[in-house]
């Protein structure tokens, strides 16, 4: 079943949560599609998304650098883990379809899971809830 935007990942930081849609809804566009060995669309959506991640993934460490945030190096690690099956992509050419479903869905399960755990670790930092 496709991995879809809900209220649930939202952090309350504009910034971030537009960006978490944006790439949520780019998968959703690979995850819907049906099974087409060498689809050239395909490929372009998941450069795109590599692209949107990474152009995330540095706009949100800097928020948490300009933020102090003190679980900042935690949080960098699991882009880090996340950076490595990203450097994956780059490999997939010639993959068939239904391989690069399979590894978007991966990156997706870890993404909404990170959302859903660090980032709104960073969200109750941010907003005062946390202890
Ligand atoms: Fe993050």
């Amino acid at each position: 079943m496709p991995i879809k935007w809900s209220e649930k990942l939202r952090t309350g930081i504009q910034s971030i949560d537009d960006e978490h849609w944006k790439i949520i809804e780019i998968s959703q566009k690979i995850q819907c599609r049906p099974g087409i060995e060498n689809d050239v669309d395909v490929r372009h959506l998941i450069d795109e998304f590599n692209t949107a991640y990474r152009s995330h993934l540095i706009n949100e460490e800097f928020i948490m650098r300009e933020l102090n945030y003190p679980e900042f190096g935690a949080h960098a690690d699991e882009h880090e883990a996340l950076l490595c099956i990203l450097n994956k992509i780059p490999q997939m050419s010639g993959s068939s379809h239904e391989e690069c479903q399979k590894l978007c869905f991966l990156i997706l399960q870890w993404i909404t899971s990170h959302i859903e755990g660090a980032e709104m670790k960073f969200a109750d930092f941010v907003w005062g809830r946390s202890g």
